[in-house]
């Protein structure tokens, strides 16, 4: 039995990919970045039914992401925003992985190992414009691009960068990032004398920095349904997600009964306490005990006491009905209600990325639609 898995709607996520690509209106090619298991969706399966649906670029953090997911995106090509090891070239024209290079040493190392093995490396040159942690500094790009790009065995092909804060509230706040990338787009784009693939926004980005599309979006948050905000009506994505569980044993406690680790809660009249089995070893923060709530029954309970390793106690009220064996949403829809990942995000003050790729990767993922 499992004691806990997760629902993946792909006709859901396939919604919001179209939802994407149209407000895109074909000014750019959106890349879907599947990095942390598609944010806990599951890379292959969400690849795959996005190269069915016109995705033929996808982004990952690693190399080890890129090559477990190779195969089920065969045809499509795969960048991985992290720095990859000169070792991996090799394999990387193999497969058609394209890595970025992130700083001179970075550049040198794998022309090297290409030139060693009588290859040219397709790369993005990665740009940091403000970000402050891959790539090329603003600082030094101008003393050092030039030598990078006479590298004889790389073939820099794109170049990209990240936004360090895209704010509707104060959309200045991108201005000085977008503005040192026009300018090093356009001395790489001198220096090579060719056109380079260029990309800089992701999905706040996409929304708000209109001026930031260039040749391509990675998208991640928005294609899992979550950081329209404002945009919501015009853009409706939803969450393909739901995590689930059962209900493992029921108690009816009296008045001032303890719950939990140090007894941080105690009930206040006689209730219904119902245990799950799933706790921070799964994903589900510690942070929201005594704070979050899952649907039992098609009603909202909060979860009382401490959420611990492996279970978590939840208040059903006085003669709940709440049986062993109920379905319990701890992310989704149940009845009339409805717990997503950024209202938990809320409750422990994180974000909905950080809610959703804390679900383990080794809980079963069941796919419909
Ligand atoms: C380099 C890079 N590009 C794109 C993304 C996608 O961001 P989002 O999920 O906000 O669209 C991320 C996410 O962390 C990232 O690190």
């Amino acid at each position: 039995m499992n004691h806990s898995w997760v629902e993946v709607d792909l006709g859901v996520l396939v919604e919001n990919l179209r939802l994407l690509q149209a407000r895109l209106g074909g000014q750019a090619a959106l890349m879907p970045v599947l990095k942390a298991n598609a944010y806990g969706h599951g890379a292959l399966d969400v690849g795959r039914r996005a190269q069915e649906h016109g995705s033929n670029w996808f982004v990952t953090a690693h190399l080890q992401e890129a090559l477990g997911l190779k195969p089920a995106v065969d045809g499509a090509r795969i960048l991985v925003m992290g720095v990859v090891p000169p070792s991996a070239v090799e394999t990387l024209v193999a497969q058609d992985i394209i890595p970025i290079i992130t700083s001179e040493e970075h550049a040198v190392a794998l022309n090297a190992e290409a030139g060693a093995h009588g290859l040219k490396l397709p790369v993005h040159v990665k740009l940091d414009t403000g970000m402050g942690r891959l790539g090329f500094t603003w600082l030094e790009a101008d003393a050092v691009l030039p030598r990078v790009c006479a590298l004889p065995n790389l073939d820099i092909q794109g170049v990209c960068s990240h936004f360090a804060a895209v704010d509707p509230e104060d959309p200045e706040r991108a201005a000085p990032q977008l503005e040192r990338f026009r300018h090093f787009r356009a001395l790489l784009e001198r220096q090579l004398d060719r056109r380079l693939f260029a990309h800089i926004a992701s999905s706040r980005a996409f929304l708000h920095v209109p001026d930031g599309l260039f040749d391509a979006v990675r998208i991640g948050i928005l294609l899992y349904g979550y950081g329209a905000g404002a945009f919501q009506r015009e853009l409706p994505v939803r969450p393909a997600l739901q995590w689930k569980t059962r209900v493992i044993q029921v108690k009816s406690v009296p008045a001032d009964f303890p719950v939990g680790y140090y007894s941080t809660w105690r009930s206040s009249q006689p209730t219904d306490i119902a245990t799950i089995a799933l706790g921070y070893d799964d994903g589900y923060l510690r942070a929201l005990s005594n704070k979050g709530h899952v649907l039992i029954r098609g009603a909202r309970r909060p979860v009382v006491g401490r959420v611990s390793m492996n279970w978590i106690t939840v208040d059903c009220g006085p003669e709940s009905g709440v049986r062993v064996g109920d379905e319990v949403v701890l992310i989704g829809r149940q009845g009339g209600e409805e717990v997503w990942a950024d209202e938990l995000a809320g409750q422990c003050g994180t974000i909905a990325y950080e809610i959703l790729t804390c679900i383990h990767p080794h809980l079963e993922r069941r796919y419909l639609g």
